[in-house]
């Protein structure tokens, strides 16, 4: 690879979380979120150190590990950062290569690569870091389908699905005038692209504001905002999360569905919790879109928002927190044409959270 060409990047293979307590996280992602429960690895399969939890739901791939040790660097990271996402692995043909490049032009190694067997075949795995205490993962397959890994004991245990299909973005929260470093990173190492930029005037309410700028793979498959704080008569959502995860890290992951109405009628069945925006949003709905396919009343009822751009238009929701810490949480999409993120809706939804902020007792 030459100094500028983009690391030939697939896709998002699967992102490892480190939680406290990985069985029953395990129960929440299957009866809540509906994925499925296809490995496991611990001590029962010859892991002594954690414990790890295969969920998957369309191309969707979740590993939920925790440690079972008082200390190292597992232990030391759930202490810190409480559950969270640890891990952001790509798909990759050479995981050699595309590490030893990475290294090159500036990444920290985190782990040199490694070659596991797994049946006929192997995964080849490497790690650099990104922002805080996350990690990318590059994932060479050979021969091991997803979602399988390498230490991982297949299981079966459906959890009924809710028409989620893909990771649509991740998005990264980094302090305050760092977000631009992040983006460099991407740009000089990764070879994205600068997709998208919003700034205060975008992103901001009454007492808060953030910053946030888009990067993409060259396929379009993988895209990454970033977000850093900024100055407001308050305190920013994104400090917030910054004060409870103690450093950057993932704020939100964005999950595609075809049918955002299905979906979010079975996630709230399940008890997912959403954010609220007043019913006030619907009152003018019509004329700030346009026609849309979805019958507006039912988008009232179940609390989703629209926004259009001149591509085409999306739908998305957003739930609370799904910790106790007010850190990561999820983003249901459904995109009709629109290439971007809701900007539309942004007022209204950092009005949502900073409500809840306020409850905390943290604007
Ligand atoms: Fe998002």
């Amino acid at each position: 690879m030459t100094s500028h060409e983009p690391l030939p990047i697939r896709e998002v293979d699967h992102l490892e979380f480190y939680v406290g307590n990985a069985r029953q996280a395990s129960y929440y992602y299957r009866l809540v979120f509906g994925f499925d429960q296809v490995g496991y690895r611990g001590p029962e399969t010859g892991v002594r150190d954690r414990a790890s939890y295969l969920m998957q739901q369309g191309n969707i791939r979740f590993v939920l590990t925790t440690p079972l040790e008082a200390e190292g660097p597992l232990t030391a990271h759930l202490a810190r950062h409480g559950d969270g996402v640890r891990d952001v692995a790509l798909q990759v043909d050479d995981a050699i290569a595309v590490w030893e490049t990475a290294v090159k032009r500036g990444a920290r190694p985190i782990h040199d690569p490694i070659r596991e067997v797994h049946g006929d075949g192997g995964v080849t795995r490497a790690a650099v870091a990104t922002y805080g205490d996350t990690i990318h993962t590059f994932i060479q397959r050979d021969g091991v389908e997803p979602p399988m890994l390498p230490g991982f004991r297949a299981e079966h245990k459906p959890g009924g699905g809710a028409g989620l299909v893909a990771v649509d973005h991740l998005v990264g929260n980094v302090e305050d005038e760092k977000m631009e470093d992040w983006v460099e990173y991407y740009l000089n190492v990764f070879g994205f692209t600068r997709f998208m930029t919003f700034d205060d005037s975008d992103i901001s309410t009454e007492f808060t504001a953030l910053r946030s700028t888009v990067v993409s793979s060259p396929n379009g498959r993988v895209k990454f905002p970033i977000n850093e704080p900024a100055p407001g008569r308050r305190r920013s959502q994104i400090q917030e999360y910054i004060d409870f995860y103690h450093g950057p890290g993932v704020q939100h992951i964005a999950l595609q569905t075809g049918d955002i109405i299905a979906s979010i009628a079975e996630l709230r069945r399940r008890g997912v919790e959403f954010l609220q925006v007043p019913s006030s949003y619907y009152d003018s709905l019509a004329e700030r879109v346009g026609p849309l396919k979805e019958d507006i009343d039912r988008l009232r009822e179940f609390g989703i928002l629209v926004d259009r751009d001149d591509q085409g238009y999306l739908l998305q929701l957003f739930t609370r927190p799904v910790e106790d810490r007010p850190t990561l949480f999820y983003e249901i999409i459904q995109r009709r044409g629109a290439l971007g993120f809701g900007k539309g809706n942004f007022k209204a939804l950092f009005e949502a959270i900073e409500r809840e902020q306020a409850l905390r007792g943290n604007l």
